[in-house]
């Protein structure tokens, strides 16, 4: 077999293959290059789920005539001057790919004019092969129009989803473009229908709502974190709002959307224990950081990013969330049932709320019937700090739900939940300092492994040293005895807290470095597993729960993820009753 040279035209099919998948490649690159141009205004129209037409036209910079030729060229771009631009970019594009890659897979045509200019310029290239540049009347700024794209690669063609489907894909490439850049006005026609129109000149909160719709941006709350050149910003979704995908976890580094493992592994290790298995918060994270930390030219289409300092990200990031949520925690929002229809003027601090404490809204069972609680002889006033020791409780239902007077109308309480949460925060603060009592098992527990995890174990049984269990190899292969376990756990099966363990520290071994808070991640993983619901509370051990409820953060969600306090509001209780 003798080795060949491929002609032009099929490398550039090749090579465009990498960067233009589906139309929706096309509309981020060319978002992505007003964008670079300065816009303020973007308008994407598209037609036939973008395989008949995407237009995208910008109020940006433009282009000179004599560049347009260019423009249309490989490797030609005019973010990169010399060769140290290369480690530090700060243009969405570099790669002078985009326009080629098109112009290769599609009938391409571009119209620009630049602020000095009387008038502007068009180019048409048609696979591949560029016309002349002729005159156009225009305003200031370019339009770029891609029709029938990939007429010349049947073969792709035939892998693209319904029209509707690539059209979803195209929303969700001008929302991530819009959530990253408050300060343009996108607009985003199907046919002739506006879908999306998300006007400038709003704060981030209003753009979140703009993307989001408002009943998701309600339920989320501005977070922000610093760590030496790191600057984290953005909104999270407070628990126990969730979603069974991740479609609303959008992550951003320097104002470009990207899919990064470390930055979505960080985020949900901050919500760790604060969601119920499958589900996933809302996130808009805005990370901020010196272009040289960071390589954008691992991925044609720029989807990727490498850090430099991966750990430390991830340990801020982790942070940052981890902050957010427990600010939010401290101050329960005044409806978990409906977190968006606040009634005006009951978003009160905690702080302010013990001292306005007045129960009007629920008289002695106004509500509830009488036969449904379990009524104490006396309600005693409750004193002291927090939200949750200014509850006044009317009784308990059902041997499991505390029913009390919130300074805001109505509480319930699942007790279970409330008293795992209690418990697990106290056994996690004390394994988690690695000094936690053990004690030694009286029937030693026996767990056998498979290979890949029993070399794992192997070496880092001192890790498992560290959180209070002592595990030793046993006889067979892959077989280990668990010999003791932190004191504080309650007796029971400890092989489930182990494999789980085990599995952290996989994860973690395949992730590299990510090595920090280690133990206290284990420690996190194994109070988990061996947590349990308890019995039925007297009276006193609701009082303490209570108190103890208001030392701890996340205090309004289980380890599981369940909430732990359901909240109605005097407003939503008016509304229930028909009385607003
Ligand atoms: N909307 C636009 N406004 C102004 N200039 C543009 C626009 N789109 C493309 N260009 C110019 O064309 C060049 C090539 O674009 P592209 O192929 O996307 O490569 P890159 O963005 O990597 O430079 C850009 O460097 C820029 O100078
Ligand atoms: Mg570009």
């Amino acid at each position: 077999m003798r080795i060949i040279r491929l002609p032009d035209s099929w490398a550039a099919r090749i090579a465009a293959g990498e960067v233009i998948e589906r139309p929706a490649s096309v509309v981020k690159e060319l978002v992505e290059n007003s964008l670079d141009a300065g816009a303020r205004q973007i308008s994407v129209w598209i037609e036939g789920g973008g395989v008949s037409l995407i237009r995208v036209s910008d109020d940006g910079e433009g282009i000179a005539g004599d560049d347009l030729p260019l423009a249309a060229e490989r490797h030609a771009t005019s973010k990169i001057k010399d060769e140290s631009d290369l480690w530090q970019i700060a243009t969405l594009g570099f790669r002078g790919e985009a326009l080629p890659s098109i112009g290769a897979v599609a009938r391409l045509e571009i119209t620009s004019r630049v602020r000095d200019a009387e008038s502007g310029y068009r180019i048409a290239i048609d696979a591949g092969s560029a016309g002349g540049t002729i005159g156009a009347g225009c305003s200031i700024g370019t339009t770029v129009e891609v029709r029938e794209l990939f007429f010349n690669i049947p073969a792709r063609r035939k892998f693209l989803k319904s029209p509707g489907t690539e059209l979803s894909h195209i929303c969700d490439v001008v929302n991530h473009a819009a959530l990253a850049h408050p300060e343009v006005h996108f607009r985003l026609y199907n046919q002739t229908s506006l879908l999306s129109d998300y006007p400038a000149g709003v704060g981030p909160r209003d753009r979140l709502a703009q993307v989001f719709g408002s009943d998701i941006a309600g339920g989320m709350a501005p977070f922000s974190w610093t760590s030496g050149e790191l600057k984290i910003d953005g909104f999270l979704s407070k628990a126990p709002s969730s979603f069974p995908t991740t479609r609303y976890l959008t992550t951003h580094v320097n104002r470009r959307f990207v899919r990064d493992r470390v930055l979505t592994h960080a985020i949900l290790h901050g919500y760790e224990t604060l969601l119920m298995k499958g589900r996933y918060p809302a996130v808009v994270l805005e990370l901020r950081m010196p272009y040289k930390d960071i390589d954008v030219n691992v991925h044609p289409a720029k989807h990727e990013v490498r850090f430099r300092r991966q750990q430390e990200i991830h340990e801020a990031v982790s942070a940052a969330v981890k902050e957010g949520l427990r600010l939010e925690a401290k101050a329960p929002a005044p409806s978990f049932l409906d977190g968006i229809h606040r009634a005006p003027g009951v978003s009160m601090a905690v702080g302010d709320a013990a001292e306005s404490y007045a129960v009007q809204t629920l008289g002695a069972g106004s509500a509830l019937t009488p036969a449904e609680i379990f009524r104490f002889e006396s309600a005693p006033p409750l004193v002291g700090g927090g939200f949750f020791s200014s509850l006044e409780v009317l009784g308990q239902l059902l041997g499991c739900y505390l029913i009390c007077a919130s300074p805001r109308g109505l509480a319930v309480i699942d007790q279970h939940a409330a008293h795992e949460r209690v418990a697990f925060e106290r056994m996690r603060r004390e394994v988690g300092v690695g000094e936690a009592e053990r004690q030694n098992l009286l029937i030693p527990q026996v767990i056998e492994l498979p290979a890949a995890e029993a070399v794992l174990l192997d070496q880092r049984l001192d890790l498992l040293e560290q959180v209070g269990f002592t595990v030793e190899p046993f006889g067979g292969a892959g077989e280990y005895v668990i010999r003791s376990a932190p004191a504080l756990f309650p007796a029971g099966d400890y092989r489930e807290a182990i494999r789980r363990m085990i599995a952290e520290i996989a994860e973690i071994g395949a992730s590299g470095e990510l090595d920090a808070n280690v133990e206290e991640r284990l420690a996190t993983i194994a109070c988990h597993s061996v947590i349990r619901a308890h019995r039925k509370l007297e009276r006193d051990e609701i009082l303490a729960l209570l108190r103890d409820l208001d030392r701890i953060d996340f205090a309004t969600q289980c380890p599981h993820g369940r909430p732990v306090l359901i909240e109605l509001s005097e407003g939503q209780l008016e509304a229930m009753f028909r009385r607003t």
